[in-house]
């Protein structure tokens, strides 16, 4: 058994963010091995996502540019109480990473979100994939400020939301970027370690999102993605996470956990991030060069029960 964040979780695998957006991908997530569900990220307006080919499956990395396509917090808003219920019935919890383009927009999803019952937020600090009349979105969680500012947000929200009743506040997280500079991760941790002293601040980190803006050309010279630059994860990004992922947990107070995301494709991996300091661990790129197929989460949970005890049947 582990948990997050205040949550039980019967172990440590899931999906993460960017792998299930609606109900039916919740019905499939429920039959498979996966300890909770991450839905999302989710915008307030429908997004349709980048265009053209967005997604390159390596071998040793994947590249993706999907831009956050997502239904909308209309579509969210009125299904996500479904989607709980049928985590539920399947004894697993669900989290919802929401994905704002400002403040505001952060804190009017987590509060909508806060009332269907789910079990955790995920604030996505960290999508390097969003461009808006050619410029491209600054990524949240490299500005200690905007990070603070939505933190605060979003807390104060979930506090209304909860009306006084310590039991009704949904407890969040935070998703980060890779930091290729040690000092800039510890100044925001120690913004998340301030913020998490407050009655609602931040219960996890989830460490990491893509490593933004690679570059892959085909043999021919030509860009493997539509839009050029793109988040680059998969096999080669595990160091790199976990490389984040044991800063972290020496860098925040032990009231915030820490969840490890880069490069989970086995049973080893799990293992590596646990002993890194996570008390769970989520994949993507093994789950869509598995052709979107969640089996793949009871291959890579079978793999580390068997890391860790061989004479498991
Ligand atoms: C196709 C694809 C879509 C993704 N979409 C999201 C998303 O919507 N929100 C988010 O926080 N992360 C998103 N991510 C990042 C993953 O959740 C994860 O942090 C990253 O891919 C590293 O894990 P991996 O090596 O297991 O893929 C996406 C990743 C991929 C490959």
């Amino acid at each position: 058994m582990s948990a997050l964040a205040g949550v039980a979780l019967e172990h440590p695998v899931m999906n993460a963010a960017g792998t299930c957006k609606s109900v039916e991908d919740v019905d499939a997530f429920a039959r498979s091995a996966v300890a909770a569900i991450v839905v999302g990220s989710i915008t307030r307006q429908p997004r349709a996502g980048n265009a053209g080919n967005v997604y390159w499956p390596g071998r040793s990395y994947s590249i993706n540019a999907l831009g956050l396509p997502n239904r909308g917090l209309d579509y969210y808003g009125a299904h996500l109480s479904r989607m709980v219920d049928r985590a539920h019935e399947a004894g697993k919890p669900l989290i919802v990473s929401v994905a704002g383009f400002d403040v505001g927009e952060y804190a009017e999803i987590a509060e909508v979100v806060a009332g269907t019952g789910v079990d955790l937020i995920e604030l996505n600090l960290a999508c390097p994939n969003v461009w808006d009349g050619g410029a491209q979105k600054r990524i949240a969680c490299f500005d200690p400020d905007q990070t603070a500012a939505v933190c605060t947000a979003v807390g104060d929200a979930l506090l209304a939301r909860a009306a006084g009743d310590p039991g009704r506040r949904v407890p969040y997280g935070v998703k980060l970027s890779p930091f290729s500079d040690p000092a800039a991760l510890a100044e925001l941790a120690a913004v998340l370690a301030e913020l998490a002293g407050r009655p609602v601040g931040p219960r996890f980190v989830t460490a990491v999102n893509t490593f933004p803006n690679a570059f892959v050309v085909d043999a021919d010279n030509r860009p493997v993605v539509d839009v050029e630059l793109a988040g680059m994860s998969g096999p080669a990004l595990k160091p790199v996470g976990l490389g984040q992922v044991r800063q972290l947990r020496q860098l925040l107070l032990d009231s915030v956990d820490v969840v490890g995301v880069g490069g989970v494709g086995e049973g080893r991996d799990v293992a590596e991030y646990l002993r890194a300091g996570a008390v769970a661990v989520q994949a993507a790129t093994a789950f869509w060069n598995r052709g979107e197929d969640p089996s793949v989460f009871g291959s890579i949970l079978a793999g580390w029960i068997d890391q860790v005890d061989p004479a498991a049947p």
